[in-house]
C-alpha cells in the first residue's frame, strides 16, 4: 500500500521479479494521482485505487483478506491504520518509516516533514525503522534499523537522498528474511 512516487515499490517489485516464491498480489493506494500507478505498469500490474469509505467502512478490508496475503507492506502509506486491519492481520503488516522510531513519528511526521525537523535539529544522524503496524502511529515492534551519519553542511534534500539509498538498500531483503524467516544477518 503506497500513497506518493512508489520508488520503494518499485524498488520492492524489481528485488523480486524474478523470484517464483513471491507473488505481488496488489498495489493498493488511496492517491488517484499516485506517482506508484504509473511505476507499476512497467511490472504489468495494474494499481488498486481505493477511498476513504471503503478503507474504513470495511469493503477494502475484506477484499485484501480473500487475497489471503502473507504480508502487507506498507511503502509510503500516510493513512492511519485502523484497529480492524490490525485485528486481521497481527503481525502481518510493516511500515517504513524514514527516521529513527521513537524520535521524528505519530500524526504529521512523514517524508520531507521529519527531514526538515532532522535537519532543524541538527542531528548528526539519521536512519530507517522497519517495523510491524499496530493501533498506534508508528509505534509497532521494531524489526530492523539503520543510521546514517550527517554532516552540518547537508539540508534535507541531502538527507531525503540518504534516506531513499538506505530504504533501497535493505526494505526489500528485510520483507524478504521476513517471508522466509531467514536468519541470515541483512
Ligand atoms: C518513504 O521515504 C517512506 O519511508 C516514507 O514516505 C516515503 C515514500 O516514498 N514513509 C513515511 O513517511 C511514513 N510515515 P516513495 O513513495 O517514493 O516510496
Amino acid at each position: 500500500m503506497a500513497s506518493g512516487n512508489g520508488s520503494n515499490v518499485e524498488n520492492i517489485c524489481r528485488f523480486f521479479e524474478h523470484n517464483d516464491n513471491i507473488e505481488i498480489l496488489g498495489v493498493y493506494t488511496n492517491n488517484p494521482r499516485a506517482g506508484v500507478l504509473e511505476l507499476i505498469k512497467a511490472f504489468d500490474m495494474e494499481g488498486i485505487v481505493f477511498d476513504r469509505t471503503s478503507f474504513t467502512k470495511g469493503s477494502l478490508l475484506r477484499e485484501i483478506k480473500d487475497l489471503k496475503p502473507d504480508l502487507i507492506v506498507l511503502a509510503g502509506f500516510l493513512w492511519k491504520i485502523g484497529v480492524d486491519w490490525v485485528k486481521a492481520f497481527p503481525n502481518k503488516m510493516i511500515n517504513i518509516h524514514p527516521a529513527l522510531l521513537p524520535k521524528y513519528g505519530g500524526k504529521g511526521m512523514y517524508g520531507s516533514h521529519i527531514h526538515e525537523a532532522v535537519k532543524e535539529n541538527n542531528e548528526k544522524e539519521t536512519g530507517i525503522t522497519i517495523h510491524y503496524v499496530n493501533e498506534e502511529f508508528d509505534k509497532g515492534d521494531f524489526i530492523f534499523q539503520t543510521t546514517v551519519s550527517l554532516l552540518p553542511e547537508e539540508n534535507k534534500f541531502d538527507i531525503a537522498t540518504k534516506i531513499q539509498r538506505l530504504e533501497q538498500q535493505y526494505f526489500p531483503k528485510v520483507i524478504a528474511q521476513i517471508l522466509f524467516n531467514n536468519e541470515n544477518k541483512i
